[in-house]
């Protein structure tokens, strides 16, 4: 089995001027409950979103994220500095050339971390990623968790899914049938679950602000002061099971 903490859209900023809480010191107090586990989970996933685009590099966030208490996954968000995050996390992971993704072992399970913010930073994959992870899949027997930034399924709130996810059908036709057995991304600050290209796929909370919720997508989308939290992902050979932890509780 593997036990994978995901954690989400911290948004670090290097000029205090965080909207409400500060989220270097959620990361630490996430950080905290994870070590004080009683399985600790074998690793981190950091879905993406690290910095906020207000900060100037990484100088201020490697600091934070050098104190996990298990290895640590960075994934790039759209909110990241693409050759500045290659810089800054250098030797953390083996990132393709010409995108951010990797792969790595994760227990007796394999993480496919795919960027999915495209050159012009729209979501979505190009024929590079594709092929990318055509040629992983191809190969993968292990049974595999595939993360992104972005959630390449339709959230049903139309500020997030107006931008749209290029290539979604091509990755979902992908990932159907192959050793993928769950999916998870960040980016909408908020839970949400569904089912998409057969497999249970959800979004994580943030550790960084919220984001406001609009089905109709006629309130503004805007920073919200939320609780802190991130996802626990038990996944085993009967299935998988995700909890869902907050910060603004007493340890659990
Ligand atoms: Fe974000």
């Amino acid at each position: 089995m593997a036990l994978i903490a995901q954690l989400s859209d911290p948004h670090l900023r290097d000029d205090g001027a965080d909207p409400f809480h500060d989220p270097a010191e959620a990361l630490l107090q996430a950080f905290a409950q994870i070590a004080a586990m009683e399985i600790k989970p074998d690793a981190i996933v950091l879905t993406g979103d690290i910095i906020d685009r207000s900060a100037k590099g990484y100088a201020h966030a490697l600091p934070v994220l050098h104190r996990a208490p298990v290895p640590l996954w960075p994934m790039p968000g759209n909110h990241d500095d693409p050759a500045g995050f290659r810089i800054a996390f250098d030797g953390w992971a083996d990132f393709a050339p010409d995108h951010l993704s990797f792969i790595a072992p994760i227990a007796d399970l394999q993480l496919i971390a795919l960027d999915s913010t495209l050159e012009d930073g729209r979501p979505g994959l190009d024929r590079s990623r594709l092929d990318w992870l055509a040629d992983r899949l191809g190969h993968a027997q292990t049974p595999s968790m595939l993360a992104l930034h972005h959630p390449p399924f339709a959230t049903g709130t139309p500020h997030l899914d107006r931008p749209g996810f290029q290539d979604a059908d091509a990755l979902s036709r992908l990932i159907e049938g192959s050793a993928v057995c769950r999916i998870i991304a960040g980016h909408s600050h908020r839970a949400i679950q569904t089912i998409w290209a057969g497999c249970l796929s959800s979004t994580a909370s943030a550790i960084g602000h919220g984001l406001s919720l609009s089905l109709s997508g006629a309130e503004p989308h805007k920073p919200v002061r939320m609780a802190p939290a991130f996802d626990l992902h038990a996944i085993g050979p009967k299935g998988s099971v995700s909890y869902q932890i907050k910060l603004d509780q007493e340890p659990q």
